[in-house]
């Protein structure tokens, strides 16, 4: 069967073809940068540069899958979370490619996805203590692009604890099964992304700022700035009852770690920040990544599973990828056109579901946050 699927649901215009089987026969990718001088995604911009460039990547991911669209027999698409008017370029497309040829359409979560990334074969490497035998579990921080070369790897199989993180996203799940997840904590404010971006931004860097970010931190004290990192600790400490309970569970909050950083900046002035700018970034990313660390460790200790794999965007960063590795759990790491936004695992995910039969999808609608109301 060949799986035809598009994702829409941010500022990247993709589209994927997959076989049956999970072999991947293309991913394309899109990215808007006419977003970047606004320092965010503008919704409408979004929504419009989609619609501009969806057929031709349609296109192209169909010729360089040597596919043609009378053999696609399943086409998917994300339905949500993510800005609606972007999200129904998308799914309005797939259902029209769907419909005309009255094919099965597979809505997929965008989350779901991100989950299911994990599941292509070669989608990533497996990295960490408990796989030291694994000559790229002893290289570097682990994995990075492989680029040229496809991986061999198998598909990483539930049962596992997921950690995304992206611009939109911050999401610990508990993975027991291909199609669905358990949400076990998620962000309160700021995605962990959105809080990289924004300490980026107070340090004069451009956006999206996260990898610019790691680069500036590179060379800096980590410990030179006391942000706040781990959640348990500090809470219990400070003390309200509603601090404590956030204590107790497994959701995020980068507010707090963005305050800081924002005070910091002032009480140094702006020459003082410039100048220090290494260890505040050193700083500032040690604790977004300690928090992000930590809930993860929480989280497989609750669950008894000694099994993590990522998503999102911040996956990408080299000193979570350390601290996760610390963890000496078997990790799971995705390349990195997997983990940032694309179609494949929408794809991947599709393959798990069932479809629906033409026409029950032609009403289906997106949705901007939750979870799917099919
Ligand atoms: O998954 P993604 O490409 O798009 C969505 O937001 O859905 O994630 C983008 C986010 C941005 O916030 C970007 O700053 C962050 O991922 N990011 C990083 C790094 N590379 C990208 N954050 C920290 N370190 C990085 N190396
Ligand atoms: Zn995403």
């Amino acid at each position: 069967m060949t799986i035809l699927a598009l994702e829409t649901s941010c500022d990247d215009t993709c589209a994927a073809v997959l076989d049956a089987d999970g072999s991947l026969r293309s991913n394309v990718i899109s990215s808007q940068e006419q977003h970047e001088r606004f320092g965010g995604v503008v919704p409408e911009i979004a929504s419009r540069h989609h619609l501009e460039l969806v057929n031709a990547i349609v296109a192209q991911a169909l010729s360089r899958a040597g596919a043609t669209l009378e053999q696609v027999e399943l086409v998917a698409a994300t339905q949500g979370p993510g800005l609606v008017g972007a999200l129904l370029v998308g799914l309005s497309t797939a259902k029209a490619l769907a419909a005309a040829r009255e094919l099965p359409f597979a809505p997929v979560d965008h989350l779901q996805g991100h989950v299911a990334a994990n599941f292509l074969p070669g989608a990533g490497v497996v990295v960490g203590a408990r796989d030291a035998g694994d000559s790229r579990a002893q290289a570097g921080d682990g994995v990075d692009d492989h680029e040229g070369e496809p991986l061999r790897e198998p598909p990483f199989e539930p049962p596992f604890v997921c950690l995304i993180a992206s611009g939109g996203h911050t999401l610990l799940a508990l993975v027991s099964e291909h199609d669905g997840f358990t949400v076990l904590g998620r962000a309160l404010d700021d995605a962990a992304g959105e809080a990289f971006d924004k300490g980026a931004r107070m340090l004069g860097l451009g956006y999206p700022g996260g990898a610019a970010l790691e680069r500036l931190a590179a060379g800096g004290d980590p410990r030179s700035f006391a942000f706040p990192g781990s959640p348990g600790e500090r809470a219990r400490r400070v003390g309200s009852a509603r601090r404590k309970r956030f204590a107790d569970s497994l959701d995020f909050s980068f507010a707090g770690v963005k305050t800081a950083l924002l005070y910091a900046v002032r009480e140094l002035g702006q020459d003082g920040a410039r100048e220090r700018a290494v260890d505040l970034a050193a700083s500032y990313q040690a604790a977004i990544v300690e928090q992000l660390a930590a809930r993860a460790e929480q989280a497989l200790a609750q669950t008894g599973i000694e099994r993590l794999a990522l998503g999102g965007g911040v996956a990408a960063n080299g000193a979570l990828r350390r601290r996760l590795r610390e963890l000496g759990v078997t990790l799971h790491v995705p390349v990195r056109a997997l983990c940032t936004d694309n179609a494949a695992m929408i794809a991947s995910a599709a393959r798990f579901r069932e479809p629906l039969p033409y026409p029950r999808y032609l009403t289906l609608d997106a949705y901007a946050t939750g979870e799917s109301r099919r």
